[in-house]
């Protein structure tokens, strides 16, 4: 049985950071992962999806090109090519990863971890089982997506998000089930594509989790795009027609016809398989429970990211997974989880960080908060962006930030200036003192603090 100060099973952001981070404080380290390094974000997620978002918001850029004397023809999108661009940034990045674990003289195993009693970890490889030992065992197996029990779920043509990202031709009609984060970001690639989009989402609002005045925005845009968005409306069933296409009974409402169907309404943790006899820790609904530190209640063994349920963010991950090895070093934390900024990478961006003004009021803070559109911030007219806008939430007496929204070009850039204020305990007052450069977008915020 070989012995390590960690084992780390999962090698997503969560997971193959956690083990760099042990690997710079002197841990012998082993990373367990059955598929390739890079988890869901790098694989099937944030970094593909944001290849193929890059690609489509170029092909509309071109398409509008005309505005600025570009003049271009003929202009097509070849599905063909951006699926082999994304596939080569995809590649490219796992290599950074697995040279860096080599260099920092991490031992990947290649195939299933089982945590069993007392911290030890079978291995499933191809070639048989490895036993291995460890001081410390970090689970990061992430999540993966979650199916609703709607009948016809399994008919072809009925996909998720890690099917849709293989996919080289587009949809004539794409009805998505679900406006969270991945059916809006996934709505507003097929729509820039040409693609005729339905978004069928249960609550009354797109992005029932983020604030009201930034979904009602989406919505409204969502629609100048030609995206049709059914908010309130539950799919009963997908049946299949004659003609191959699919129809999806809803609610009280029309059906929609659609050539495919995504289905993106969150995300379940993974742990099957993941524990033997005696190696399971306290659970609920599927995710594994942690402390602020990222310890289960078995005692050496910590869980981070998606697999623990909550914010299923990579950064998010990354950040408590870099914590977590930390806390078993007995180092303090490195990094500040109490503002975690969330960014979606709709057309233009969305980007939140804190409070929002409702959860401030909600919370008994006596806030307030203060809007700047983007109309009259040079940067944005220049380059043709679409307008938006930025809002601040602050305490009213002392001033302090508590959150921004945005929804404007470059937000998921300039949300960390909030991010780094909040960790900062920054009231609107020191902000405004920063000199920032014109013309930016970031002198949008000098306005929106002021
Ligand atoms: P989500 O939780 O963001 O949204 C799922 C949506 O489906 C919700 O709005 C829910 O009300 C709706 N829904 C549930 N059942 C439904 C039904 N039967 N009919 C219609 N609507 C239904 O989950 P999503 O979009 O699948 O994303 C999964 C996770 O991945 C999220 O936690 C998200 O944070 C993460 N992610 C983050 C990204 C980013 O940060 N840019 C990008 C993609 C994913």
């Amino acid at each position: 049985m070989k012995a390590y100060d960690l084992i780390v099973i999962g090698a997503g952001p969560g997971g193959y950071e956690a083990a760099f981070e042990a690997a710079d404080l002197g841990m012998k380290t082993a990373l367990v992962e059955k598929e390739a390094l890079g988890g869901t974000c790098l694989n099937h997620g944030c970094i593909p999806t944001k290849s193929l978002l890059h690609a489509a918001e170029l092909y509309r850029q071109l398409k509008e090109a005309g505005l600025f004397g570009i003049r271009a023809e003929q202009i097509t999108a070849d599905g063909e090519q951006m699926q082999a661009q994304k596939n080569d940034v995809v590649a490219q990045l796992r290599k950074g990863i697995e040279t860096t674990a080599a260099k920092k003289k991490i031992d990947v195993y290649r195939g299933t971890g089982t945590l069993l009693e007392n911290r030890c970890v079978s291995v499933k490889t191809a070639d048989g089982e490895e036993s291995l030992q460890g001081t410390h065992i970090l689970l990061a197996t992430g999540s993966r997506p979650a199916l609703p029990p709607i009948p016809g779920m399994d008919l072809e043509g009925v996909v998720t998000s890690d099917e849709l990202l293989e996919r080289s031709e587009k949809p004539e009609r794409l009805a998505i089930i679900g406006g969270g984060v991945i059916g809006v970001e996934f709505a507003s690639l097929y729509a820039a594509l040409g693609s005729s989009v339905t978004v069928i989402e249960a609550m009354p609002q797109l992005l029932p989790n983020l604030d009201r005045e930034i979904a009602q925005s989406l919505k409204m845009l969502m629609k100048k795009r030609g995206v049709r968005v059914m908010t309130g409306a539950r799919v009963q069933e997908i049946r299949k027609n004659g003609d191959g296409s699919l129809g999806l009974n809803l609610d009280g409402e029309d059906p929609v016809e659609a050539d495919l169907v995504l289905v993106s309404v969150g995300r379940r943790p993974n742990t099957e398989n993941l524990f033997g006899d005696n190696g399971q820790p306290a659970m609920e609904r599927g995710r594994i429970l942690v402390n602020t530190y990222g310890e289960t209640n078995l005692p050496g063994v910590y869980a981070v990211g998606d697999v623990t349920g909550g914010i299923m963010l990579a950064h998010a991950a990354t950040a408590a997974g870099r914590n977590a090895v930390r806390h078993m070093a007995g180092m303090p934390p490195c990094a500040d989880v109490r503002y975690i900024p969330s960014c979606i990478y709709t057309e233009p961006e969305i980007a939140c960080v804190g409070m929002s003004l409702d959860e401030a009021k909600a919370a008994g803070i006596q806030a307030d908060s203060h809007k700047v559109l983007m109309t009259a911030n040079g940067k944005t007219v220049l380059s043709g962006a679409e307008r938006g806008y930025i809002r601040v939430v602050y305490e009213k007496e002392s001033g302090k930030l508590l959150g921004a929204q945005m929804m404007c070009e470059r937000a998921s850039d300039m949300i960390s200036e909030f991010t780094q204020a909040l960790v900062s305990g920054l009231t609107l007052k020191d902000m405004q003192r920063a000199v920032r450069p014109h013309p930016t977008f970031c002198e949008a915020i000098t306005e929106a603090v002021c």
